[in-house]
């Protein structure tokens, strides 16, 4: 039994020592020496120190303990430099009691078996004094000996803070050293002042001009300067060798611990590694460095420690630049993000876009079906051959350069009238009117169909219309020459327009009415006849327009409600009554126009006695006081014959009839006209004149007695005086 423990014993200790662990201090060293932490591998006594070269003397001095490396006090212990900071003795030469010169204090370093090496990188074997060589010898592993000369020819030529050679002379030492002795030449002639010899920290010299003539040098320091030792695991050679050996003690064990070649001299020693800090001799004596705390990360980054390590990360928006070492915007990220959010918007817009096209392709048919298209579209399927256009707005937009101002030519409360282009070269009139009432609009394609049948030299054509918009638009033939109310009304001064002509013109224009009376069942009503609806074509024909302002004659009860239109002056009496628009209503109005033709006068003045301001009341009157020279025109009055004066005034007079019934019909009109243009004392010579008239009305003008006519080519529809009680009224409202 015992046997067997004594045996587990022995392979525990075995295995223990075979292992290799790591060698670790006792619990209870003592962990300081005055300030001075003992940190292992040093430590005090053999058992707290990794070996006997680490083991710390703590002295007792004047009751104040300090560590000591030998006979050098110990000022500091490097883990990761691996070095030592001790105060090394000052050598002085300088006068003995008998007045010889003769070399004082301890006078080097034997490092010889021990981990320690003079440091060559931090230390200066340095001379102060005047005529002096230094040496510095090494006779323990190697030969060495080297030296400066400090050397003073003028005393006041020494400065401050410089050692040069002049008062003190400094000099490098070689890689490796472990023992020193300093001396000094004796065949150089101090005896002025003080010599002093020391390697040293170089950092830590600073000459003063002071240390020559005194002995400040040795008593400021009291006769001791810092050293910097470099010590390292030396027996093993480099840590390949140290790792391999295993009957060694390797000292690097503890895990994040690393073996470092020793850079003076043989051997190693340990670090920890890279991300830990700490002490690489003890187990677990590598912790993991928070490099965090150091602020490692640039400038809007953000640290995160890791073990072993830490990584910064820019904040979002931002990323990291190797060049300005910084988080900077991140102009992808951003660029990104905008052209994202662009792109995200360009999609929205172009839904919005796709949707609005939609919508108003939506209201388009809409309204194309409100104003009876589909109805239209059928018809004129049915009824090849029809020369009726159904524009799109697009293509009337085109026509007008976008409804261009400039194109305009006439204007009024009923609408607009433009000049345009369609199919290229055809010249139209495009009628974009103000307002359409409800009922209308049902009926509208219906209509239009009908009036785009009208065929008749003496109507303007109508070509086409357009649905697709709230208030449909009218395209007609384009008439070029102005109207009758022109003709009639812009005389210039003294010209002389054929009386005969106008007949002509009121002939036709009779023709034309009469074949929209007669055209349909129930008849086509024109609803605003006057001379500024008769358009005269380049042959000065009449052409009857805005006939798409009539409608056809209501055959129902419940379309007699509806609103009349017309032009004071024109208007039937009856309308105050019956507000029913009749094709004597039409009759009436032509009245109006045989006045104009015989009298040259508007028919309603706007300044005047009141009794003379409207032409039918004027020329109505006269007939009854049967004084009809009074009212003729002065180029009618004796020129024509008096027959046809006399039955154009009794026609006058027959459709000024205040009751409608009594008037006569549009073909008992033409009829007469043509009758009585036999009885012109000229009646065939009218085209001499026209001539003449044509060259006179060449130019446009614009306002004529108080009317307002935008052009002369005829499209005004409406004068200043609307009919007030139906003000707003549409083109096609009844
Ligand atoms: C420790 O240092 C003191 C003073 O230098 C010396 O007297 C003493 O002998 C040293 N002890 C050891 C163990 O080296
Ligand atoms: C070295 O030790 C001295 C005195 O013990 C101390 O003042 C100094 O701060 C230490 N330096 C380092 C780098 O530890
Ligand atoms: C030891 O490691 C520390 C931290 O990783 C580093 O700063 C130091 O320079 C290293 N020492 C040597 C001699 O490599
Ligand atoms: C002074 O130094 C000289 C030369 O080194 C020496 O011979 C002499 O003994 C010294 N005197 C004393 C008192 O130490
Ligand atoms: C240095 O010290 C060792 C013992 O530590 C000794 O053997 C050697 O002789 C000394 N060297 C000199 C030059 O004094
Ligand atoms: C030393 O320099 C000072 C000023 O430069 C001069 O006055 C003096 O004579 C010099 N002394 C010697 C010994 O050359
Ligand atoms: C050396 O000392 C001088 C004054 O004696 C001072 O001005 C200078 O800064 C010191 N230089 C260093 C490196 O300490
Ligand atoms: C050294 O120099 C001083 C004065 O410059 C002189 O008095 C002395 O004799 C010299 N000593 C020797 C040994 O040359
Ligand atoms: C040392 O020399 C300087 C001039 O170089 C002088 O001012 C100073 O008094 C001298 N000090 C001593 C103790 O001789
Ligand atoms: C240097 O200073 C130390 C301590 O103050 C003293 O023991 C030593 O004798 C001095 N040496 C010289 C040469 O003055
Ligand atoms: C291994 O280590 C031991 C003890 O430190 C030493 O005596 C031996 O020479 C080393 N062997 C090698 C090959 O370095
Ligand atoms: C240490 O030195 C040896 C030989 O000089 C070399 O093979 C090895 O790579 C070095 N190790 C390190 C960690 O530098």
């Amino acid at each position: 039994m015992r046997v067997i423990l004594e045996l587990v014993l022995i392979l525990v200790l075995s295995t223990a020592q075979c292992g290799s662990t790591t060698k670790v201090p006792r619990s209870d060293c003592q962990k300081q020496c005055g300030h001075i932490d003992m940190e292992y591998p040093f430590g005090i006594g053999t058992d707290c120190s990794f070996n006997g070269g680490f083991d710390i003397n703590c002295t007792n001095q004047n009751g104040v303990f300090k560590p000591f490396i030998g006979d050098f006090e110990l000022l500091n212990i490097s883990l990761t430099q691996s070095t030592v900071r001790v105060l090394n003795f000052i050598t002085a030469y300088c006068y003995n009691s008998s007045g010889s010169m003769e070399v004082s204090g301890p006078r080097g370093f034997n490092g010889t078996n021990t981990p320690y090496r003079l440091s060559d990188v931090r230390n200066k074997f340095t001379v102060v004094g005047c005529n002096t060589l230094g040496y510095i010898v090494d006779d323990g592993n190697r030969r060495y000996q080297s030296g400066c000369v400090s050397t003073c020819r003028n005393l006041s030529d020494l400065v401050d803070g410089v050692c040069s050679g002049m008062g003190c002379c400094q000099t490098a030492i070689p890689n490796g050293m472990y023992y020193y002795r300093a001396g000094f030449d004796m065949g150089f002639n101090t005896s002025q002042t003080w010599s002093y010899a020391v390697l040293m920290e170089a950092s830590e010299f600073n000459f003063s001009t002071a240390y020559i003539n005194s002995t400040r040098f040795n008593d400021t320091n009291a006769g001791r300067v810092p050293m910097v030792v470099d010590w390292a695991f030396r027996g093993e050679g480099s840590c390949v060798t140290a790792e391999r050996n295993e009957t060694g003690d390797y000292a690097c064990l503890s895990s994040n611990s690393k073996c470092v070649n020793s850079t003076n001299g043989p051997g190693y020693f340990c670090n920890c590694s890279q991300g830990y800090e700490g002490n690489p001799y003890l187990p677990d004596g590598c912790r993991d460095t928070n490099e965090c705390n150091r602020h490692p990360c640039p400038s809007g980054g953000v640290c995160h420690n890791t073990i072993g390590g830490y990584y910064c990360s820019c904040r979002a928006g931002r990323k990291f630049s190797g060049e300005t070492n910084a988080c900077n915007p991140d102009i992808g990220l951003i660029i990104g993000v905008i052209a994202g959010f662009l792109a995200l918007m360009s999609i929205a817009f172009c839904r919005h876009m796709i949707i609005q096209r939609r919508k108003l392709n939506k209201i388009k048919q809409e309204y194309f079906r409100q104003h009876g298209g589909t109805l239209l579209f059928e018809r004129m399927k049915s009824e090849k051959g029809l020369a009726f256009t159904v524009f799109s707005e697009a293509e009337l937009i085109h026509a007008t350069n976008n409804f261009d101002k400039s194109r305009i030519i006439g204007q009024g409360g009923h609408g607009t009238v433009y000049k345009g282009m369609v199919k290229d070269d055809m010249q139209v009139a495009i009628k974009r009117c103000a307002l359409i009432d409800e009922r209308q609009k049902k009926e509208f394609g219906q209509e239009m169909l009908i009036l785009s049948q009208i065929n008749h030299k003496n109507i303007v054509k109508l070509l086409g219309c357009c649905l697709e918009v709230e208030v449909p638009m009218l395209v007609y033939e384009f008439i070029p020459n102005g109207t009758l109310f022109e003709l009639i009304h812009r005389k210039n001064q003294g010209l002389q327009i054929s009386f005969g002509t106008l007949l002509r013109i009121a002939h036709e224009a009779a023709e034309g009415l009469h074949f929209l009376h007669s055209y349909a069942s129930p008849p086509i009503l024109h609803g605003d006849v006057k001379t500024a609806n008769i358009l005269l074509d380049k042959n000065h024909m009449a052409k009857v327009s805005d006939f798409g302002a009539s409608i056809l004659a209501p055959s129902d009860k419940e379309q007699f409600v509806t609103m009349v239109q017309g032009t004071c002056g024109y208007l039937y009496p009856e309308y105050m009554q019956t507000c029913q628009l009749t094709d004597k209503s039409d009759v009436y109005s032509f009245g109006v126009i045989i006045l104009e033709i015989l009298t040259g006068e508007v028919p309603l003045k706007l300044v005047g006695p009141e009794m003379q301001r409207s032409l039918s009341s004027v020329f109505l009157s006269a007939m009854k006081e049967n004084n009809l020279d009074s009212v003729l025109a002065s180029h009618v009055k004796g020129q024509e014959s008096m027959e046809l004066i006399r039955g154009l005034a009794e026609l006058a007079k027959q459709c000024l009839d205040m009751c409608g019934s009594n008037r006569p019909s549009m073909k008992e009109i033409a009829d007469e006209l043509g009758r009585l243009r036999k009885l012109s004392p000229h009646p065939w010579v009218q085209d001499d004149a026209e001539i003449e008239i044509e060259s006179l009305l060449g130019g446009p003008s614009t306002t004529t007695n108080g009317f307002e006519i935008v052009t002369s080519t005829g499209y005004a529809t409406e004068e200043r005086e609307n009919l007030p009680m139906n003000p707003g009224s549409s083109y096609y409202a009844r």
